[in-house]
């Protein structure tokens, strides 16, 4: 009996999971890896031709052994071409899963984008992400859209020159460029990032640079092909406070030169507000509110809790407190997601609805999406408010 109530998986059990993942993941897999597939099978139409990108209930899961993961659980927000999206949420969130089914990098044969899609706007075209090919993602991956992520050795080889490396790039995606051409263009890529010397620079080994001076390397690769879109995940988390600082300056700048569109990914609210001209925030998988950057940061009359949990967590100087006041607990288990609202037994504003509901993400204003049943903060904090206790 105990075992029954517990988390506990039979071996037998697992072994009967992992049977019936292989047959799904074999599907998608053989889905994706189809050669000489048709263009016409995965264009589309973009719902608006102002966003570089629009994700659409996307659905990303991961079979495991123990069960299936949904990390990304119904996720819809748009990229505006030109302009920075934040994606903000607790570790776990599902941030990466997000933008690696943007890229088709999840890890396979696990990881698979279940339901859903993934509008990318190539200016005179669009396409599905989630119905492309392998082969036609090369194609797309660091020319149409290109990632930054947290550590740059994840994304620099230790064995070869920084030169090589961007060479390689531009080479990959512009086969009609001669040797001279495309070693011009990588040295103008390491300036565009800032670093002196960029010759010198040129012929380095990654090891011979600083953590900051790597990250610039790695932005200059993640530009060198021209993208529309960058992803950038936690660029900054790994680095000190004030080579975040010239980083996060640095990605404003490129902005503004290059046109191309972000999307920031972050646990931090406090980058979010230097960087963001839209917000996401996630929770459990799924956005829990979308909002423009002003009214995220302006302390308006409607919220998410989750949203105004992470802003109560951050130090700031508008603010007059003593002390910074944490969201209780921690992002659940994906195997073990509460009923109802998946942040019910961390809110201070829960109430039965909450325990036994689950909220929809619901237009509040004109540019402002909310999934909670009590979005306004005046109606939530009043004496008819019949919150319960949560245990955290
Ligand atoms: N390779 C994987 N296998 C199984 N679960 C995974 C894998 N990668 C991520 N997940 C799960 O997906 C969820 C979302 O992860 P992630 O997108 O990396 O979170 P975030 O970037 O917001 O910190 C988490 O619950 C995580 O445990
Ligand atoms: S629906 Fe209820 S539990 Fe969920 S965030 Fe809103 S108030 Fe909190
Ligand atoms: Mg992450």
């Amino acid at each position: 009996m105990a075992r029954k109530n517990s988390n506990f998986i039979s071996a037998r059990e697992s072994r009967r999971i992992s049977k019936e993942n292989a047959k799904i993941t074999r599907k998608l897999d053989k889905q994706l890896s189809r050669k000489h597939v048709p263009e016409s099978e995965y264009m589309t139409t973009m719902h608006d031709s102002g966003n570089v990108v629009e994700f659409d209930d996307l659905h990303t899961c991961f079979f495991t052994d123990v069960g299936t993961v949904k990390a990304v659980d119904g996720v819809s927000f748009n990229i505006p071409v030109g302009k920075t999206v934040g994606v903000v949420g607790e570790s776990g969130c599902g941030k990466s899963v997000t933008s690696l089914s943007l890229m088709q990098l999840l890890q396979r044969p696990t990881g698979q984008i279940v339901s859903g899609e993934i509008r990318l706007n190539l200016g005179d075209k669009a396409y599905d992400v989630t119905k492309m090919p392998i082969r036609a993602m090369e194609k797309i991956r660091g020319n149409v859209v290109s990632m930054i992520f947290q550590e740059p050795m994840t994304s620099l080889n230790p064995v070869f020159r920084i030169g090589f490396q961007l060479d390689e790039i531009i080479k990959l995606h512009n086969h009609e460029l001669s040797d001279e051409e495309v070693k011009a263009r990588s040295v103008e890529a390491i300036k565009m990032v800032g670093i002196p010397d960029a010759e010198g620079i040129y012929n380095r080994y990654p090891h011979e640079l600083s953590g900051g001076m790597r990250q610039r390397i790695v932005i200059a690769m993640a530009l060198v092909c021209n993208p529309r879109l960058i992803i950038a995940d936690e660029p900054t988390t790994a680095l000190d406070v004030t080579i975040q600082a010239q980083i996060l300056k640095l990605m404003n700048d490129l902005k503004r030169t290059t046109g191309a569109a972000i999307i920031f990914i972050t646990h931090d609210l406090g980058v979010i507000n230097e960087m963001a001209d839209d917000v996401a925030v996630m929770y459990c998988g799924q956005v829990v509110e979308q909002a423009p950057a002003e009214v995220i940061f302006q302390n308006c009359e409607n919220s998410h809790p989750y949203t105004e949990g992470l802003m109560l967590s951050i130090p700031r100087l508008e603010i007059e407190s003593d002390r910074l006041e944490p969201i209780p607990g921690t992002v659940p288990h994906p195997l073990a997601l509460p009923k109802g609202c998946k942040f019910g037994p961390r809110c201070k504003y829960c109430t039965q609805k909450c325990m036994e509901q689950e909220p929809e993400l619901k237009k509040i204003s004109e540019n402002q999406m909310i999934r909670c049943f009590y979005p306004n903060k005046e109606e939530r904090t009043s004496a008819e408010h019949q919150k319960i206790t949560v245990n955290h």
